[in-house]
């Protein structure tokens, strides 16, 4: 087969607004590396990181929400998820479904043809278990908003299933991240777990994996989103803020403490989640769409006998058992809207605007 030489990809040329990505008709397709595969892309799904990554949010002077618009206060030393400055062009976009159509020096050539998913953790190959030696795909290295695009062999899972492309590009980022706070917090069939956000591309991750092992689940969420995440196996739903967090509890599942917060919003609405923790209960996050700087009593930390855990770089074994999950059909797509590529502005202002359950991918 003659591959392509040129392609269509969404190419952020710096941090800032959404201007800062543009659509580009005669991109070269990257070439594999010796450990490499080239991956035609089917569908990739969008992510927080892209918008975080974009605006320079990561920024430790950036202090407020996610907006998805550019911050003034961006200090060029910490713009991305790393600490560290990236380089520009760049193509993001992590959650790639699609086909293996060439392969490296170093690797095996029968998996041309294989149908995968991507693993967004970057790792040294002989170590792998660092965490310092990570990045992540579309932020360190290009990634799936496009036509092509190349990753170590060993971040192409081969799935099989009969999910299409953009439902299995639904899952990687957010799944395995829910997955990871999950692990972190060593929730069981004996938890409660309060779910923040649990309308979104890792909440409804969160909600379906924590029923997985056998957990109640509480989500909160905007009202309007109440029905499609009790849909996903929620036992009760609650408003992002409840007035009184610990009564609307009682009233929704007849007690007023969890067990567990699984939180990737942060925010206002902080202090509120942790006071409802049980005494020995573990807090674990992920995220802080609604802000990174927080109010904690210590008291409530130490009297209570808290523990708190956060969750980003993961072991590559949870990458595997979402695969396995979803060949087995254990978690299924929450798939809001599928955009044509070169719709990328209006896919991820929709992604923002967070009208929609779920996930929003796009197609090349
Ligand atoms: N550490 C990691 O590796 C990692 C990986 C993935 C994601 N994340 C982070 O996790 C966070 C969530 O990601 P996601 O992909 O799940 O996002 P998402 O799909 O955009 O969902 C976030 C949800 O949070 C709720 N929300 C948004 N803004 C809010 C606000 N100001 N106050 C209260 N609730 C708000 C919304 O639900 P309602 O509208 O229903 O209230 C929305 O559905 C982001 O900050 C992302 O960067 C981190």
């Amino acid at each position: 087969m003659t591959l392509a030489t040129i392609m269509n990809a969404i190419v952020l040329t710096g941090h800032g607004g959404m201007d800062k990505l543009e659509y580009r008709t005669n991109y070269p397709v990257p070439t594999p590396g010796d450990t490499d595969v080239l991956i035609k892309v089917g569908a990739c799904g969008m992510n927080n990181t892209d918008v975080n990554t974009r605006s320079g949010w990561y920024s430790k002077g950036v202090t407020e929400a996610t907006t998805g618009d550019g911050y003034d206060t961006v200090d060029s030393d910490d713009p991305s998820w790393g600490g560290a400055p990236i380089s520009f062009p760049r193509i993001q976009g992590a959650d790639v479904c699609g086909e293996i159509v060439a392969v490296g020096s170093d690797v095996d050539s029968s998996l041309i043809g294989e149908r995968v998913i991507t693993d967004g953790w970057l790792r040294d190959w002989n170590d792998p278990m660092n965490k310092d030696k990570t990045g992540y795909f579309g932020s360190e290295r290009d990634g799936g908003y496009a036509q092509y695009t190349v990753t170590d062999y060993r971040n192409a899972g081969i799935i099989h299933s009969e999910l299409t492309d953009a439902e299995l590009a639904t899952f990687s980022c957010s799944y395995t991240t829910a997955e990871g706070m999950l692990a972190r917090a060593n929730v069981n069939a004996d938890d409660v777990v309060l779910v923040t956000g649990a309308s979104g591309g890792v909440g409804s991750a969160l909600v379906q994996l924590a029923k997985r092992r056998g957990a109640k689940v509480v989500g909160m969420a905007s009202d309007e989103k109440h029905e499609s995440v009790l849909a996903l196996g929620a036992d009760a739903m609650l408003p992002r803020s409840p007035n009184n967090l610990s009564s609307a509890l009682k009233q929704c599942i007849g007690q007023s403490t969890v067990t567990v917060v699984a939180d990737i919003v942060g925010g206002k609405a902080f202090s509120a989640i942790i006071d409802v923790l049980s005494r020995g209960g573990r807090y674990t996050c992920s995220g802080a769409i609604a802000g990174p700087i927080v109010d904690l009593d210590l008291r409530t930390l130490y009297l209570r006998d808290l523990t708190f855990t956060g969750s980003t770089v993961l072991p590559p074994s949870i990458f595997k058992d979402i695969i396995s999950y979803i060949e087995r059909g254990e978690i299924k797509p929450v798939l809001s809207a599928t955009y044509p590529l070169e719709k990328f502005h209006e896919a991820q202002a929709a992604f923002i605007e967070k009208k929609h359950t779920g996930n929003i991918v796009v197609t090349p």
